[in-house]
């Protein structure tokens, strides 16, 4: 019988993951931030969502997706089993919705203190994306964003990163497609 990690694993896999690099890199930086409110834009059917719950019980998740490629009883089954966070599934809110309307809404009232951006992939989605998470009172602390060896994905966050002067950012290579982070910086 799978423990519930060979179960994510598994599901990881199944969604076209060729490894779980990524997703082990993002419960390992979740942890390490001590997250309170995770956002997830394009949570497809929760592979990295639940390393992240996972390693971070206690924070509380907000998903939105439009599911183009699966449904939302689709996701909200796997949450049930694997049991986030048990009985009563408060842990986690999914929105079906597109980004952008859903954004404005949710970066007020969900106040996200980590954000990751894994939804839209073309230069001027992604960059409306990041203006929305960014032109807020209370900013993110940060922000990923997956697949950055995609070009457009590339672009999207080098024209960011020159209009973001507050957010230090980096590249890791070491996953699975590449993932940019973005930190704030704390003002001295
Ligand atoms: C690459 S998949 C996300 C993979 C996911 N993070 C995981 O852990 O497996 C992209 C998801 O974003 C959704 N999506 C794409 N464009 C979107 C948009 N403009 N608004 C909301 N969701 C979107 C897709 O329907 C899909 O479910």
């Amino acid at each position: 019988m799978m423990n519930k990690k060979d179960e994510m694993r598994a599901l990881a896999l199944e969604v076209g993951y060729p490894d779980t690099s990524y997703h082990e890199f993002l419960a390992e930086l979740t942890a390490s931030k001590n997250i309170v409110r995770y956002l997830e834009v394009g949570a497809h059917k929760g592979s990295t969502l639940f390393y992240v719950l996972d390693a971070n019980p206690d924070c509380q998740a907000y998903v939105i997706d439009d599911f183009q490629l699966s449904t939302f009883d689709e996701l909200w089954a796997n949450i049930k089993r694997f049991d986030f966070p048990g009985p009563s599934y408060s842990q986690v809110a999914v929105c079906e919705g597109n980004d952008l309307d859903e954004l404005p809404r949710v970066m007020e009232n969900f106040k996200p203190d980590f954000v990751h951006l894994d939804a839209d992939h073309t230069s001027g989605g992604l960059l409306a994306e990041l203006a929305l998470v960014t032109k807020v009172p209370y900013p993110p602390k940060t922000i990923v964003v997956h697949d950055v060896i995609d070009p457009c994905v590339g672009d999207a966050i080098e024209q960011f990163s020159k209009t973001k002067s507050n957010y230090r950012w980096w590249v890791t290579t070491q996953v699975f497609n590449h993932a940019a982070v973005f930190e704030l910086e704390v003002e001295k």
